[in-house]
């Protein structure tokens, strides 16, 4: 079965045509990255323009690379929700357009599945049961994935994302937006040690994140040197940081792996590219003799061949929409 898949639902625009869920023919992504970056973060107005601009000739030009015309796909799969309202809405009514001129079904994809989903390209024999690090700018969840389409959030932050968290302290530290794959880059070069950060946990939850409490102390410690007139050591206060997100997203879901049982753990979403990340799960993974399954680099950040992958699973669970579809600035996964 053949899905041309879109993605619009932050700050990229993104097609993709997936076979059979875990092959890609192809994958085109237009990132406004460059654009955002003057302003330090989103536009969401600017960002719905984009996409207006750029899904038609992104969506032509997945076909062509797969060499297909529209005529040879067997569904049309799109990202409705969460996401950025007007984002969304882009990449919605152009699926729905698509849908009505070229008679296929229409498969509604939740953008926290599909990211897990890119797990599915990259490991074509990974296979739910599992329990899955959700870790994006918008959300932080640890997911029991019992089915393709049977998902329950077991754990979740209570503030700020892991992403959202990094990209912030990022730009307390002089980062450009997204500032959270410059300060992985960065704090390769510094101490982890060189400042005691908090790192907090929420009682009587353990499985639930806090990361607002561990922004706002390095952003104080910056402006307290600031005020000082003094220059911290930004290697040390990125490699800090990220040791403190990453002590916490891997100490909950270790404990979670232990307490469900799981021996098959997978990460996903954006921050899943944290080199730290990936690192520090990958030993405790082979200390307690459980399989880790990662998304490829590429396949981390937002992208339409994830939403391809997903797709086609909830196309067999019969999870097709009409077309009233609209699009959910929030969903639960
Ligand atoms: O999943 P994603 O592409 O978009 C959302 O669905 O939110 O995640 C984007 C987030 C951004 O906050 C970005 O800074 C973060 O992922 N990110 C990273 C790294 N690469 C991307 N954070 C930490 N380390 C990285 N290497
Ligand atoms: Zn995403």
């Amino acid at each position: 079965m053949k899905i041309l898949a879109l993605e619009s639902s932050c700050d990229e625009t993104a097609a993709a045509v997936v076979e059979d869920g875990r092959l890609v023919r192809s994958s085109v992504i237009a990132s406004q990255v460059e654009e955002h970056k003057l302003y330090g973060g989103v536009v969401p107005e600017i960002a719905s323009r984009r996409h207006s601009e750029a899904i038609v000739p992104v969506t032509q030009k997945a076909l062509d690379d797969a060499g297909m015309t529209l005529d040879e796909i067997d569904a049309i799969a799109v990202t409705y929700a969460p996401g950025l309202i007007g984002a969304l809405l882009v990449g919605v009514n152009f699926a729905k357009g698509l849908s009505l001129s070229a008679k296929k079904p229409l498969i509604p994809v939740h953008h926290l599945r599909s990211h897990i989903a890119a797990n599915y390209i990259t490991a074509p024999e990974l296979e739910p049961p599992f329990l899955c690090l959700v870790v994006s700018g918008g959300h932080t969840h640890i997911v029991e994935v019992n089915g393709y389409t049977d998902l329950r959030v077991i754990g979740c932050t209570r503030d700020d994302a892991a992403g959202e968290a990094f990209d912030k302290a990022a730009r307390a530290m002089g980062m450009p937006y997204p500032g959270g794959v410059e300060m992985d880059r960065i704090a390769e070069n510094g101490d982890p040690m060189a400042f005691r950060l908090p790192h907090p946990k929420v009682d009587g939850a353990p499985y639930d994140f806090s990361f607002s409490g561990l922004k706002t102390a390095v952003i104080n410690l910056i402006h307290n040197a600031k005020q000082k007139g003094e220059e911290l050591p930004v290697p040390d206060l990125a490699a800090s940081f990220r040791k403190a997100v990453v002590d916490c997203l891997v100490q909950n879901f270790v404990k979670a792996a232990e307490a469900f049982g799981s021996k098959k753990l997978v990460i996903a979403g954006g921050v899943s590219a944290n080199s730290l990340l990936r690192r520090r799960l990958d030993e405790e993974c082979r200390k307690h003799g459980w399989k880790l399954y990662m998304p490829a680099l590429n396949l981390c950040g937002d992208n339409a061949a994830m939403v391809g992958a997903q797709g086609y699973y909830e196309f067999l669970a019969g999870n097709t929409a009409g077309l009233d579809l609209n699009a959910c600035a929030e969903m639960p996964i």
